[in-house]
């Protein structure tokens, strides 16, 4: 059912200095911040030739990896983002098979403007993962 890995983001406690680290460091190309209100974090994106990294940021008071850095102070990885070609299918699938969807279970628009849901870290040996409609 899981096609391509879309992503892999990383919560940062500075994001410039994580840009920088993945810029001068690493060689990777780095596009510019870019907030994203609607959730809670900024986002600098590093296309790799396969997959991309997100670099993610706490925007506004009550960003969803607020807590995520409190609890990783250093940072780390806060989901994988593997790409479907039908999300609701995808959805109906994992539910039935004892999967739990977060939130109300309606895909949201993510932040490459496609729907997406994520599920439960629990059910997936503590790693949030991401769908995303390709
Ligand atoms: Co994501």
């Amino acid at each position: 059912m899981i096609g391509n890995l879309n992503h892999v983001a990383i919560a940062v406690p500075d994001l410039e200095a994580a840009t920088a680290r993945y810029r001068d460091v690493l060689g990777a190309k780095v596009s510019e911040p870019l907030d994203q209100p609607d959730h809670g974090v900024t986002v600098v994106f590093i296309e790799l030739p396969n997959a991309k990294i997100e670099l993610l940021y706490p925007l506004g008071d009550n960003s969803p990896i607020g807590n995520f850095l409190e609890r990783n102070p250093g940072g780390g990885v806060h989901h994988l983002c593997y790409e479907v070609e039908d999300i609701i299918a995808a959805r109906d699938r994992l539910k039935a098979e004892g999967a739990r969807v977060l939130g109300d279970g309606e895909p949201k628009i993510g932040a490459h403007d496609k729907p997406v849901l994520f599920l439960h870290p629990k059910d997936f040996y503590g790693t949030l993962i991401e769908l995303e409609q390709a």
